[in-house]
Formats: C-alpha cells, sequence, structure tokens
C-alpha cells in the first residue's frame, strides 16, 4: 500500500482523486491547504508554483491544477477559469458563446513530488458547452460541462460516471499506473 498526500481545497477533487487511486493500491490522504494559483500562462507553471509551496510535506505529494478551455473563445477561461468563476460565474460564458462555436475541454495537470523529484501527467476530456446549466453533482463547471458523445453535464451524473472519463480522472489513473509499474522511483 502506498500513502500519497493530496494538497488542496476542494473536497469534491479530493473525492475524484482518491476514487481514482485506490484500484492501484494508493491510499489518499487530504491536507486541506490553500496553494498560491500565481497568474501565469500555464497549468504546468500553476503546478510547478504548488509543489513549492508544498516541499515541508514528508513522502509522496500529489497537487494538480484544472482548467476549463474553449477554442473559439481563445482557449478562455483556461487558467483563469478558478478566478472567472468565483467572479463572473456562468453568465458571460454563456453571452461570449451566444454566437460562437460551444465547444470545449477540460484540461489537468497532475504533479507528484517526493523530496526533490517532480512528475507531471495530464488529462483532456472534449466536450461542449451545454445550452443552459444543468445538475446539482459534482462542483465548478460541470453543470455547463457535456462530454462528447453524452447528452447530459457532468452535474447531472453521480460522480462514478464523470470518474469514468474525466480529465481528472485521466491525469490522476497516469499517476496511479506510474505508480504500479514501478516509473516513480524515489
Ligand atoms: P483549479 O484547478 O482549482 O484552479 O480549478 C480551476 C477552476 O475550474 C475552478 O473554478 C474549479 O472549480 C473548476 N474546475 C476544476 N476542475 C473541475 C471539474 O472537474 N469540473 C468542473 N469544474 C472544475
Amino acid at each position: 500500500m502506498t500513502d500519497l498526500t493530496f494538497v488542496s481545497t476542494n473536497p469534491g477533487k479530493f473525492r475524484e482523486v482518491e476514487a481514482v487511486l485506490r484500484p492501484y493500491g494508493i491510499r489518499t490522504r487530504w491536507t486541506r491547504r490553500s496553494l498560491p494559483e500565481p497568474q501565469v500562462e500555464t497549468l504546468e507553471e500553476v503546478v510547478d508554483a504548488k509543489l513549492d509551496a508544498v516541499r515541508d510535506l514528508k513522502g509522496w505529494v500529489l497537487v494538480e491544477d484544472s482548467g476549463l478551455f474553449i477554442p473559439s473563445l481563445k482557449g478562455f477561461p483556461g487558467v483563469y477559469s478558478a478566478h472567472f468563476l468565483k467572479i463572473w460565474k456562468f453568465g458571460p460564458i454563456y453571452e461570449l458563446l451566444a454566437r460562437r462555436d460551444r465547444r470545449a475541454y477540460f484540461r489537468t495537470v497532475a504533479g507528484v513530488a517526493h523530496g526533490r523529484r517532480r512528475w507531471t501527467f495530464v488529462g483532456e476530456v472534449r466536450g461542449s458547452i451545454a445550452p443552459k446549466p444543468k445538475g446539482r453533482h459534482g462542483f465548478g463547471y460541470d453543470p455547463i460541462f457535456v462530454p462528447a458523445g453524452w447528452d447530459r453535464t457532468f452535474a447531472e451524473v453521480p460522480a462514478a460516471s464523470k470518474n469514468a472519463i474525466s480529465h481528472r480522472a485521466r491525469a490522476v489513473a497516469k499517476v496511479g499506473e506510474a505508480f504500479a509499474r514501478g516509473r516513480l522511483a524515489r
């Protein structure tokens, strides 16, 4: 059994990560800590800053950063997803998309650290912005995101269905695979 500490303030993320890693024999503990979200251009840079901020933690540590990217808006809100949602909610996205292509994707960069060593893993899921927000499950942008091939938003389905295909589940499953294959040597 491997023990890993997931650092985040978001209980929804912790539940998803814990469920994905369990089948790989990884026991995930949650350290609730607010991490820096510098205004930089890529999720990778944010993850690097987050890993810098957890250097005091011992053992295996996992952080992640995610965003919703809308190509017809030049990738917006992207790395600014959290700030944007906090201030504006969904309204401006619907206004901006009234006459634009609604395709969107979620992207997660997961960062694992052990001492000075670091590894990153990426997961994405493609889809589109729903005609209107729907559903009560999940968090963040889940009510407005319909994965490709689905007719429901992430917020309309139980956690297990989201976890079968989500950006975060895909990135974190790569973490599990890497542990299982012994690729994360200390
Ligand atoms: P961060 O990774 O916490 O910076 O997330 C950026 C923004 O995207 C936040 O507003 C999150 O709520 C939102 N977000 C991250 N992951 C998801 C997800 O799986 N579904 C919906 N929204 C998400």
